[in-house]
């Protein structure tokens, strides 16, 4: 079987700053790793390094041929105190962003994905609708540092994932466990987005760039009831669908706060986005309030539904809403021998291809392996192996796998 992609559709990949760049920087999932709550003991501390390797990280992804990198910058580090920035850092980051520039690679910056500053979460962090001010200083000093290397930015990195982890199963930092103070978060995110869109738009403008793009990561997934012919199993499935991802996406893309979301500042409904950012990895199968996975499914080492069509699935329902090219920011998979990652990849990039959607951009999650959170160092999602101890870099077969599409343009089984 052969795949060859439309002309439109162009392959890139994915990162995060502290999933990657190590260091010792004061934020939550530092606090969250020295309070044990690392399953494999990882120190985010180390990751793997790049924050001084990241001249290497270019150059291997300028010989996979890769043109376009979804990267993100650590908030904590370049504000580790309240008011104040990091001159030496801004400097670090400019110098990374030129030298990508000069390999041909274009970046989409991610400002926010999930870490805060100390200083932030002590104030508590985006519970708070007073402290949406301190993530909107954040954004402009960020614009006005690297406006003119960067045009495209994604605001939020999955703001229903960070709110219900972090606030409703208690399972990241701060580690609470309520519903209400979930909702409150997502809604203050969604004005993040809004308010973040537009300063990036004007700010950007003011320094003379019309080609300005903004969004936000919305990571989405199916929910299909275990039993269709059961209507409690139905009922469920709608529900969490609209809670976790329904209402959300429609309060940050439109400003159109609906149940349970709720709106705290005076935003008109509008258009909040220049793309749709999908982040896509699975399928929940659901039964009741949890997460269900089909026991005849395939799966990956973190025991995930494999589900190639649910990216189209999801993407179709949100592009019927909102019109709007599409790029898939996030899509891979936890494959620690790089047994089936090939195979993932080929079988997501197939669906893509057959379905009608404008996806223009597909940014596979991740470079390289990297510090997964709660799950640290064992899980292993990169088309490059790193070995922890040593910070050697090796191309994995996917990863060769991939560069082959680029420089096809497509592949033959
Ligand atoms: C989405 C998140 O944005 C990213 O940080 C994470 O590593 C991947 N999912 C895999 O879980």
């Amino acid at each position: 079987m052969e795949i060859k992609f439309k002309d439109q559709l162009s392959l890139g990949v994915a990162s995060a700053a502290t999933q990657i760049e190590g260091g010792n920087c004061e934020h939550n999932w530092n606090d969250w790793y020295v309070k044990g709550n690392i399953k494999d003991h990882s120190d985010p501390a180390r990751a793997t390094d790049h924050y001084h390797l990241w001249k290497e990280d270019a150059e291997l992804m300028a010989l996979m041929k890769i043109k376009h990198y979804r990267m993100g910058i650590e908030w904590a580090r370049i504000c580790p105190e309240e008011g104040e920035a990091d001159e030496e850092v801004i400097a670090h980051y400019r110098e990374e962003l030129q030298y990508l520039k000069e390999q041909g690679i274009t970046v989409l910056l991610t400002i926010h994905h999930f870490t805060n500053p100390m200083w932030f979460e002590g104030k508590g962090a985006f519970t708070q609708k007073e402290n949406i001010r301190y993530f909107l200083d954040f954004v402009k000093l960020v614009v006005n540092a690297f406006g003119d290397l960067v045009a495209e930015y994604i605001t939020i990195n999955e703001p229903n994932v960070y709110a219900t982890n972090s606030y409703y199963f208690g399972e990241w930092p701060p580690g609470e466990k309520s519903l209400s103070r979930a909702v409150s978060v997502m809604s203050n995110l969604a004005v993040c987005h809004i308010e973040a869109y537009r300063m990036i738009h004007s700010i950007r403008e003011s320094m003379g760039y019309q080609d300005t793009k903004v969004s936000f990561a919305n990571h989405v997934r199916v929910f299909d009831p275990q039993n269709p012919g059961n209507p409690w199993h139905c009922i469920c499935a709608k529900l969490l669908d609209w809670f976790f991802q329904g209402a959300v996406t429609e309060a940050i893309s439109t400003g159109n706060f609906r149940w349970p979301l709720k709106r705290s500042r005076d935003i008109s409904h509008g258009e909040y986005l220049d793309f749709i950012a999908i982040n896509y990895y699975t399928r929940s199968t659901v039964s009741g309030f949890g997460d269900g996975v089909r026991q005849d499914a395939p799966k990956n080492d973190l025991g995930w539904e494999i589900y190639p069509e649910g990216l189209v699935r999801c993407t179709d329902h949100i592009y019927q809403l909102l019109k709007r090219p599409i790029y898939i920011t996030e899509n891979g998979t936890c494959d620690n021998q790089d047994a089936f990652r090939s195979k993932y990849i080929y079988e997501h990039l197939k669906v893509i291809r057959e379905s009608n959607l404008p996806i223009t951009r597909y940014y596979h999650w991740c470079f390289c392996d990297n510090f997964e959170w709660v799950e640290g160092e064992s899980a292993r999602f990169g088309l490059i192996h790193v070995n922890y101890e040593t910070q050697k870099r090796t191309i994995k077969t996917s990863g060769r796998f991939y560069t082959g599409m680029i420089e096809e343009n497509g592949i033959s089984e």
